[in-house]
């Protein structure tokens, strides 16, 4: 049962329908920049997902790069619980790349999209619309030779002709696909206008029970929750979205939004329900954010840092004398602990586990050797320590074994008067090296001494530093984005001393660059 508190009229005790959470944060999410993921990181989100209780991992466009391949086909034979998608375009060699990726897999679907619009028609496909009802017709039924659970999406569905799209949706159906998806693809629609489209195409798709209708929105005008939730309310009933609503240009819709809107107002959204367990909500979202390197905004809702935050005395009061007063639903609904203190230097290891057991962190051996020396040493220097800086524990002590490049020791000098320089020794490919250089500041130097000793000529974009949790004494989060040929990777590091933490994002950053080379050759440009 939920935990979260319940306001307004209660829902009249109807059949309740569920609504699908088709989750594409490792395909539409993953294609935006600054998102890329490797497999290692690609796994453990989709475990995270089917933990979370998403109905279907998108889990990539086969077609797009061997790596896309590779991560789709992993990710189905790893997962026994979600349906596993991947996404084709209506062309022959598409679908039967993204069969062969779902090879396998115990449910899996193929995911099948074409343009719809005139504007798409004219500029892109350059075809009739006669002609793209024959690519639908065939490519769906080429799709259904492979697998039994086929998907198919009309591309820039909401500037589409309406009627034009109900032929479109007609023959997907007639040819055997089993979910109906309507794409806002460029963020266009209003939540009024999205509900008129879906109630429209529910009345004229004939045999439209056999499939189940779906919407995919973008954020461009910061209405893709409102718009898929207009949706639900007009019959939609799956939702196409992703974790954080990360996504092309200004992203997809955000899955803890959509997903808390229907639990919190249930008397909105009378008669449905998703299946997402709730308190794996904040972990996914820290999961992601830590494996990206991109932080969510402090005022998001529901994931935030502040979401929950009362500062104002007289909300702190009303919040004090009953939570009802400001708060529509729970920190804890979402597995938020309100930042409570969870383990101190006092904690031994029976504690540790148990606590990381309850984050959703079973590690073993010499992974969670590692990562209890780390939180003793934490410990010594820090207070309180908090989930969050749990998370970053974590992150640190799984080292993905085909790793190049581990961090050993680093000295710094650095002040108002002398040179800048650091010393840093790294472990590479089994072998400790070390060496010193000398920088403008602190971590010019140390990434001087880090790319001397890896030997290798990537550009830095970007480096960030947060803190993980409040306090003086709290840990620094390092993001650092490196470019070369093309390919942007971000790495990240966390450590009580900021430095230590900017080397680590550093070397992450070296070894996502590593392992896309050891891929290099494999990798096409996407076609979405
Ligand atoms: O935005 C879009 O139209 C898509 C489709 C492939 C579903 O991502
Ligand atoms: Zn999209």
């Amino acid at each position: 049962m939920s935990s979260e508190v319940q306001r307004g009229p209660q829902p009249e005790a109807t059949p309740s329908e569920q609504v699908w959470i088709f989750d594409t944060t490792l395909r539409d999410g993953e294609q935006s920049p600054g998102c890329s993921m490797n497999l290692p990181e690609k796994l453990s989100l989709a475990r995270q997902l089917e933990r979370l209780g998403v109905d279907v991992i998108e889990a990539g466009f086969p077609v797009a790069s061997e790596g896309d391949f590779e991560a789709v086909k992993a990710i189905a034979q790893a997962l026994r619980e979600p349906v596993i998608c991947g996404l084709a375009r209506t062309g022959r060699g598409d679908i039967e790349r993204a069969a062969q990726a779902l090879e396998g897999a115990r449910r899996p679907r193929i995911h099948t999209f074409i343009a719809t619009s005139d504007i798409h028609l004219e500029h892109k496909l350059r075809m009739s619309r006669e002609r793209v009802l024959e690519e639908i017709d065939r490519a769906v039924r080429q799709a259904r030779g492979h697998v039994d659970d086929v998907e198919f999406s009309a591309e820039d569905a909401t500037r589409s002709d309406r009627d034009f799209l109900v032929q479109a949706f007609t023959t997907a159906l007639t040819a055997g696909a089993s979910t109906l998806n309507v794409p806002d693809t460029v963020g266009y629609t209003t939540p009024d206008e999205f509900g008129a489209l879906i109630r429209y195409l529910a009345e004229r798709i004939p045999d439209l029970s056999r499939a189940r209708l779906s919407v995919h929105c973008h954020d461009d005008l910061g209405l893709s929750v409102a718009n898929s939730l207009a949706a639900v309310r007009a019959g939609a009933r799956q939702v196409e979205c992703t974790v954080n609503g990360i996504g092309e240009r200004a992203g997809n819709t955000a899955m803890e939004e959509v997903v808390m809107a229907i639990r919190t107002r249930p008397d909105v959204f009378s008669g449905v329900h998703t299946a997402i367990r709730g308190e794996e909500i904040y972990p996914t979202s820290r999961l992601l954010s830590s494996i990206i390197g991109v932080a969510v905004q402090p005022n998001k809702a529901i994931v935030g840092a502040n979401a929950f935050a009362h500062e104002a005395g007289i909300h702190q009061d009303g919040v004090l004398k009953a939570a009802i007063t400001y708060e529509i639903m729970t920190p804890r609904s979402i597995g938020r602990s309100s930042n409570e203190l969870v383990l101190g230097k006092h904690s031994g290891r029976h504690a540790f586990r148990e606590r990381l057991t309850e984050l959703g962190f079973g590690l073993e051996g010499e992974e969670f050797e590692r990562a209890f020396k780390r939180f003793k040493d934490l410990a010594d220097k820090k207070k309180s320590i908090f989930n969050e800086d749990l998370e970053a524990i974590v992150a640190d002590a799984v080292v993905q074994s085909d790793e190049r490049f581990e961090f050993r020791q680093l000295a710094v000098l650095s002040g108002s008067f002398p040179t800048p320089t650091a010393t840093v020794e790294l472990c590479i490919d089994g072998s400790p090296r070390k060496t010193t250089a000398a920088g403008v500041g602190p971590v010019d130097a140390i990434f001087k001494a880090v790319t001397e000793l890896t030997e290798t000529k990537s550009e830095l974009v970007r480096y960030q530093v947060n803190a993980i949790t409040a306090g003086l004494d709290a840990q620094g989060e390092v993001s650092v984005t490196l470019s070369e040929d093309g390919r942007r990777v971000i790495g990240h590091g966390a450590h009580y001393d900021v430095l230590v933490a900017s080397t680590k994002a550093y070397v992450h950053a070296l070894n996502k660059l590593e392992w896309h080379k050891r891929r290099r050759g494999a990798v096409e440009p996407r076609g979405v």
